[in-house]
């Protein structure tokens, strides 16, 4: 067989000794104890939305509607501003220590329930399993318990300066990340003495409600974490909430531009963490093995619905070729489908809109001349699936190399010198993230210092932690979540 050329899927029976391929391994899902309808969480406790109305939440895995929850308009929205106002002054009036207690008992359930999350998040996000079990849920619990270390020791974060709390918090969240970026937003905001409002995405709404009941558990004052669920309006309507003092927003581009112009001339704070077109660049020096296996996990982790996922892969020509073959030999290995089976490593697209959305980003590159290589593989009949794929010849003006796909969609570009390589990573709006694969330290940091990105890793990829600081340039954003400077956007500095 020519080295180049790829070879046919070894999971399937095109190679014998693998034949009897992967065995299905679902997860249980005997631990959830699903609801038909789930309510919104205001003031401590579970109340419908006033207006009676209800939206279905689907298992994209499947489109089976999984269950009903409360739909919240501008009254709902306002009696869990008034209930977090209300619990404002003994909340921050609380010892730090206390807060901080509050946090690790609630990062600690749900270490104890870890698999009921991992299970739940999975079921109504389309993510595998093993993501949500290794990633998602342990990196949300992480975040608890380093937000609950702040507590109280705020001082530290600002020496020498007075803080106080900002006031109302108004969370909304999207549907990549749900839980985690509850705690995201969440474990900092309450660590400071906020009080908070949290809307998680339409699509997504279930683990939030789940850690509603956490809330309870753990005797979190009432008013101090609130849930309201809905879609677009009821984001707008907490954002236009007279009585919010800061508003954290992830999401698209186009609607955190929208709340920038909706917040400005308030007294409201912002944080945006917005899209990303990451780049990811491979040197001729570097471990191509393990280069691959880093580009892999760039772009297909959470099918790609990831805001710094590294999609524009950027090769050194030199070794393009190469590259290229490892990668299709690669995909070719990738087991899409059943996101509870405990060996998928690709999942469910989100949401038929999210599917539409890379279908047509997807048939743009196809019509301006790109070349797609998709391995072979066997898509479920029923839910929203999207094969990995790797675009060839891929120019910067083709709009997949310059719009966020959110999808398992890869643009592979080439560069000579680390200067070109450098200007094509930075010729983007926006400025997440990027990547950088050399044996050669000074040339990564030399790389480093030029890439206009907010997190820059070297020789991996997608790595989190809750001390590090993450956040965008330019049209990703702006503000940084984690580490210290987390606490920034949380704190009334004097
Ligand atoms: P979106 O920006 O519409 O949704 C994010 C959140 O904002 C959801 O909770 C939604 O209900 C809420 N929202 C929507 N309209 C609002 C408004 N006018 N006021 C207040 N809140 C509002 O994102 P969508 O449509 O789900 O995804 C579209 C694209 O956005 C994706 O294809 C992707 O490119 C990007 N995106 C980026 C994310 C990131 O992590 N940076 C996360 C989700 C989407
Ligand atoms: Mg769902």
């Amino acid at each position: 067989m020519n080295e180049l050329e790829p070879r046919p899927n070894p999971t399937t029976s095109a190679r014998p000794e693998l034949a009897l391929g992967y065995l299905p391994a679902p997860e249980s899902m005997s631990v959830l104890r699903l609801r038909d309808d789930y309510d919104l969480f205001i003031g401590g406790v579970f109340v419908p939305a006033r207006s009676g109305r209800r939206f279905a939440t689907e298992n994209p895995a499947t489109e089976a509607t999984i269950a009903l929850v409360a739909e919240a308009d501008g009254g709902d929205v306002d009696a869990a501003v008034v209930a977090a106002r209300a619990a404002l002054a003994s909340w921050s009036g609380l010892p730090g220590a206390t807060r901080g207690k509050f946090l690790y008992r609630l990062a600690r359930l749900l270490q104890e329930r870890a698999r009921e999350f991992a299970v739940l998040e999975t079921l109504d996000g389309g993510k595998p399993i093993k993501e949500s079990r290794d990633v998602d849920i342990p990196l949300a619990a992480a975040h608890f318990f380093y937000y609950a270390g702040w507590a109280d020791k705020l001082e530290y974060a600002v020496p020498g300066r007075s803080i106080a709390p900002v006031g109302v918090c108004a969370q909304i969240i999207p549907w990549n990340f749900p839980l985690l970026m509850l705690a995201w937003t969440i474990a900092p905001a309450l660590a400071a003495g906020n009080t908070v409002v949290l809307k998680p995405a339409e699509t997504t709404p279930l683990t939030a409600l789940l850690f509603a009941e956490l809330v309870i558990e753990a005797d979190v004052p009432p008013g101090v974490i609130n849930i309201v669920t809905g879609a677009g309006a009821t984001g707008a309507a907490l954002v236009e909430h007279p009585d919010v003092r800061k508003i954290a927003f992830t999401g698209s581009t186009a609607v955190g531009r929208g709340i920038a112009t909706a917040v400005a001339g308030s007294n409201k704070r912002l944080t945006l963490e917005l899209g990303g077109k990451a780049a990811n660049i491979v040197f001729d020096d570097a471990a191509l093995d393990q280069a691959v296996e880093g580009i892999v996990h760039a772009i297909f982790f959470n099918q790609g619905h990831v805001c710094c996922a590294g999609s524009r892969l950027l090769v050194q020509e030199s070794v393009v070729d190469r590259v290229e073959y490892k990668l299709r030999q690669r995909l070719a290995t990738l087991r899409v489908g059943d996101p509870l089976d405990k060996n998928t490593d690709l999942g469910a697209i989100n949401s038929r809109r999210q599917l539409d959305k890379i279908i047509e980003l997807y048939e743009s590159g196809i019509s301006e001349g790109a070349t797609a290589f998709q391995p072979e593989c066997v898509l479920p009949d029923r839910g929203h699936w999207f094969a990995p794929t790797v675009f060839s010849g891929v120019s910067p003006s083709h709009r997949i190399a310059r719009e966020e796909i959110f999808g398992p969609v890869l643009s592979v570009m080439t560069f000579r010198t680390p200067e070109e390589a450098v200007a094509k990573a930075n010729n983007t709006p926006y400025g997440l993230s990027a990547g950088v694969w050399s044996e050669k330290a000074s040339k990564v940091l030399w790389m480093a210092e030029r890439l206009r990105a907010g997190v820059v890793w070297a020789n991996t990829f997608n790595r989190f932690d809750p001390a590090s600081p993450f956040g965008g340039y330019q049209e990703s954003g702006f503000g940084r979540v984690g580490g210290a400077a987390g606490l920034l956007p949380y704190l009334e500095v004097r």
